[in-house]
């Protein structure tokens, strides 16, 4: 009773609406009654009805809006994430039939979009899809517990050191960051995942990759070879007298396996893979590009910075020079920087004492030269990647932002599950 009054303290309810006009009012009523929610759920108003009805109540659970009043679809919509709870459902409708927009909009976090006028069975599927999205297991658990950052590592050529950075990066996250943590070693031949931590790598990735159908919780927890208590590893050493015949699917389904089982992923993907199977790249939020600054470099990182911009538009890119050398280099650093219109974000040195030693203990350089500049670099890459995921690297204002792109990621999720079906 003597608690100070605070409006957002409400419970939820299941399910508003704002629409525009009578017709989708009066569609959306008996829908709504269908559903067990109240009628009364459903209002006039529009998105500017709900940004102010929000700003003062809680949110409801799924929130159904009509654009049709705005001039600016997309930057009211982002006034609406304002006032909106982290883990509201948004369907929109609106009259605009652009892609693009639609596009926008379902990156903006936006479940659907419902193009005026729709009918009574478009409504039906798309609230029973918000329904499905909020009994699906992740949801809900996202922003607070349950994260999952999935970190792809590729090098720009062979030899840069990708694998001896992935390693690290996994090993990082499982030690500092205290994140469980699986390392898939996509090189399926002549991966170095399990080599590089001592361990025998098992026949799990060949076993996952001729039989995909098989792949589930039980399974990773076989195949997965576990480095310490915080590290498992996926990897293999396939006969080389075979090819591999995959469409990619098996990858494909390690992954979302390993997202539920683990808080961080980090793939170790050859360059080659990421060609073949673009699909990979789904469902990362963060890719780390290790070059070395070589003319080769120079130009295989423009082509694929591009081609990540296309394929892997979600995911948050760091460019690691590593192996830099301050008299061995084929290309400056700034002439680097200017070729590929960005900034490099990490420089690790070459440091052959620490490559050696950790081969030699069969740990990552990581952990081996933990005080060593190349540790050290690696460390903070490792950082900066959680607090991606992180709670809060920036102040208050990322929290929402986090959250929202966590739902983002899981819609996502479900959507690219679902168009594979
Ligand atoms: N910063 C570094 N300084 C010196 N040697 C390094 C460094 N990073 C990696 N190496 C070495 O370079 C070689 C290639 O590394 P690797 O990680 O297998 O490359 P990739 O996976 O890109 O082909 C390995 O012998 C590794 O120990
Ligand atoms: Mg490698």
């Amino acid at each position: 009773m003597n608690a100070p009054f605070n409006p957002k303290q409400q419970t939820r309810n299941p399910f508003a609406a704002y629409v525009c006009d009578d017709n989708s009012s009066e569609l959306l009523k008996p829908l709504v009654f269908e559903l067990g929610w109240a009628p009364e759920s459903v209002s006039k108003g529009g998105l500017r009805g709900a940004v102010q009805s929000l700003s003062v109540s809680a949110s409801p659970t799924i929130l159904f809006v009509d654009l049709a009043d705005s001039a600016d679809p997309l930057a009211d919509v982002n006034s609406l994430a304002e006032v909106c709870e982290p883990g509201t459902i948004v369907i929109a409708a609106g009259n605009t039939n652009d892609v693009r927009l639609y596009r926008e909009l379902l990156n903006s976090g936006i479940q659907d979009y419902l193009l005026k006028p729709f009918t009574a069975d478009q409504i039906r599927d798309s609230l029973a899809q918000a329904q499905m999205m909020l009994m699906g297991p992740r949801h809900g658990m996202i922003a607070e517990d349950a994260i999952h950052l999935m970190t792809a590592v590729i090098g720009v050529r062979g030899g840069v050191g990708a694998s001896t950075v992935a390693s690290s990066l996994a090993w990082l996250m499982g030690e500092n960051g205290g994140h469980s943590t699986a390392l898939l070693d996509l090189d399926v031949h002549f991966g170095t995942g399990a080599l590089s931590l001592d361990l025998e790598p098992g026949r799990g990735l060949t076993d996952a990759i001729d039989n995909p159908a098989r792949i589930d919780g039980l399974f990773l927890e076989r195949a997965l070879v576990k480095a310490n208590d915080k590290l498992s590893v996926l990897s293999a050493e396939a006969p080389i007298n075979n090819p591999i015949i995959t469409d990619g699917g098996a990858y494909f389904q390690l992954q979302e396996e390993m997202k539920g089982a683990f808080e961080c992923t980090v793939v170790d993907v050859p360059r080659g893979m990421m060609v073949q199977h673009p699909h990979l790249f789904h469902d990362v939020q963060s890719v780390v590009l290790v070059v070395d600054l070589t003319l080769a470099a120079t130009r295989d990182t423009i082509r694929i910075l591009a081609w990540l911009k296309n394929n892997a538009p979600q995911a948050g890119v760091l460019v690691v020079a590593n192996r830099v050398h301050p008299s061995l280099t084929e290309i400056s650093r700034k002439d680097f920087e200017n070729s590929i219109e960005r900034e490099i974000d990490f420089m690790l040195p070459y440091d052959h004492k620490q490559a050696v030693n950790a081969a030699k203990l069969g740990k990552p350089v990581a952990e081996a030269g933990k005080t060593s500049k190349l540790g050290q670099g690696l460390a903070q890459i490792s950082e900066k990647l959680l607090a991606l995921v992180s709670d809060d690297p920036t102040g208050g204002e990322s929290k929402k932002k986090a959250s929202l792109l966590d739902e983002l990621s899981a819609i996502f999720a479900t959507k690219s599950k679902i168009a594979k079906k």
